[in-house]
């Protein structure tokens, strides 16, 4: 059954009439005194993106203050939630044989209760509870600032508790809601996606694209600033169409970020080929010292037929002359890219020239799939699908010709002096770990109370995906 939230008492009072989404503010206020969770333990199980790692985040936040109490096992929680992701393999599988291994913990505690939210919540709505009745809820993407509301209701209902409806006219207003934000750590700035590639179910569960006012972004990454971060990497399914209320856009939001704020560096995540422009490349170039020199920006294809039916919007042309000019604006400037193989109609010929590209960019690092179908998405419905042993068989010849290039490139930094930002000690190693500027993983001798500075590392050994170092003292 899919229900309509109306607002609690509390938070009707609590939110003044004319906002039509929550900030942390009102939440704090209108929580604590409802007391949902009288200290039950939460355990929230995290698959997926970024999005979903900061989402997560966002629910423990606000069930801490609605007085539930973060566990870090399944264990120890009375309620557990999965937030799941459905963009590619087999995404409600995993989530019923995960719900199934919480059958000996129901046994033993039948107060336990179990939420599925994020991509397959938006997705399978009520599908879920009718196939796996241990799930007692279930709620969308856009419906995180009413989780305690939610559960809430659930504990006064037998029936399960449904709330996967999108606030398709809301204000994109949510603060950023992180416990502890250690050194470096998320702010979303744009969610949902417009653009349809034929492949990607993200526009059905994420639904359209919106952004952050700008100065609630400044706002958020100042306050961070105070609580110690150092680093912020901003979040969105398509960065570069960020637009804010007064206009501004991407590479405006950027250059204020590192011009308005004391935040030491900066990073982002995810871009459009076909958006990235001249304008954020200058800027990135002229806040060098802030604005890290690292950019993922996702190709999918080498093969200029088979992006046109991917619905990318650009050709291989374009999309390699986008990143020579990259090349020459931005100084020393790191690539990394999301490939998927085996999209229907690839052949041979379209699968080399994709290894190729990769060849021809000099990608540090390279996220690599096997298409896999979607629901709701035209690819799913093209004909011409490919047999699942050639897509595995790409998979690993792109891998395989990626591998040496990488190593390459890994080894090149042999003997080079690194800016690196210390984020954590391990007690055990005596090592520090930090990330380059290049956003490559560094560990290096050190004490722990290193962490939080940026120290100057000088690569001893290059390994395939790490980079070992010593600290130069300047
Ligand atoms: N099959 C395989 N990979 C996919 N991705 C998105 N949708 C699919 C799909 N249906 C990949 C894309 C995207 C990344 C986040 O996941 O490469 O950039
Ligand atoms: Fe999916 Fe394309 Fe949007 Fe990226 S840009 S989230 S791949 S639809």
């Amino acid at each position: 059954m899919e229900i309509e939230l109306g607002h609690s008492k509390d938070l009707e009072q609590s939110v003044p009439s004319e906002k039509k989404t929550l900030n942390s503010a009102d939440i704090r206020r209108a929580y604590p005194s409802q007391d949902i969770g009288k200290g039950r333990g939460v355990f929230v199980s995290t698959y997926g993106c970024q999005m979903n790692v900061n989402d997560s985040e966002r629910m423990y936040a606000l069930l801490e203050m609605a007085n539930f109490t973060p566990v870090t096992t399944p264990e120890q929680a009375s309620l557990i939630i999965i937030n799941s992701c459905s963009v590619r393999e087999k995404p409600v599988h995993k989530v019923y044989s995960e719900v199934g291994t919480f059958r000996k913990l129901r046994e033993k505690n039948p107060d336990l209760k179990i939420g599925v939210g994020g991509c397959v919540g938006s997705q399978e709505k009520d599908n879920l509870v009718k196939k796996q009745p241990m799930i007692d809820f279930v709620f969308g993407t856009d419906n995180i600032d009413k989780l305690p509301e939610i559960i809430a209701k659930m504990y006064q209902t037998e029936e399960p508790t449904i709330v996967t409806q999108f606030e398709h006219r809301a204000p994109y207003y949510v603060e950023t809601l992180i416990r502890n934000p250690g050194v470096a750590t998320f702010v979303n700035v744009t969610k949902g996606c417009d653009n349809f590639c034929t492949f990607c179910v993200v526009p059905y569960t994420r639904g359209r694209e919106k952004s952050r006012p700008y100065d609630h972004v400044i706002k958020d990454i100042h306050e961070l600033t105070q609580r110690g971060v150092k680093e912020v990497t901003l979040l969105g399914q398509n960065v570069n169409s960020y637009e804010s209320e007064g206009g501004q856009d991407f590479a405006d939001l950027l250059k204020g970020i590192a011009v308005e704020t004391s935040v030491e560096r900066i990073r982002y995540t995810t871009s459009h080929p076909k958006d990235f422009d001249e304008k954020l490349m200058r800027v990135m170039a002229e806040h060098q010292n802030k604005i890290c020199e690292y950019i993922h920006l996702p190709v999918q294809s080498g093969s200029s037929r088979i992006l046109e039916k991917m619905n990318r919007g650009y050709t291989r042309e374009e999309y390699i002359n986008k990143i020579n000019q990259i090349k020459k604006i931005i100084p020393n400037v790191v690539l990394s890219t999301d490939i998927i193989v085996g999209f229907p109609g690839e052949t041979e010929e379209d699968f080399q020239e994709t290894v190729s590209l990769v060849q021809e960019v000099g990608y540090e690092t390279i996220f690599a799939f096997k298409y896999s179908p979607r629901p709701f998405t035209k690819a799913a419905r093209f004909e011409d699908q490919v047999a699942e042993d050639v897509k595995e068989r790409r998979l690993s010849d792109l891998f395989t010709a990626h591998n040496i290039l990488s190593f390459d490139l890994a080894k090149g930094y042999e003997g080079r002096v690194l800016k690196v930002l210390v984020e954590d000690f391990s007690a055990e190693r005596g090592n520090l770990h930090g990330r380059s500027t290049q956003n490559k993983n560094v560990y290096f001798p050190g004490t722990p109370d290193m962490v939080g500075q940026t120290v100057s590392v000088r690569i001893t050994k290059a390994f395939p995906s790490t980079l070992r170092g010593e600290w130069i003292q300047e």
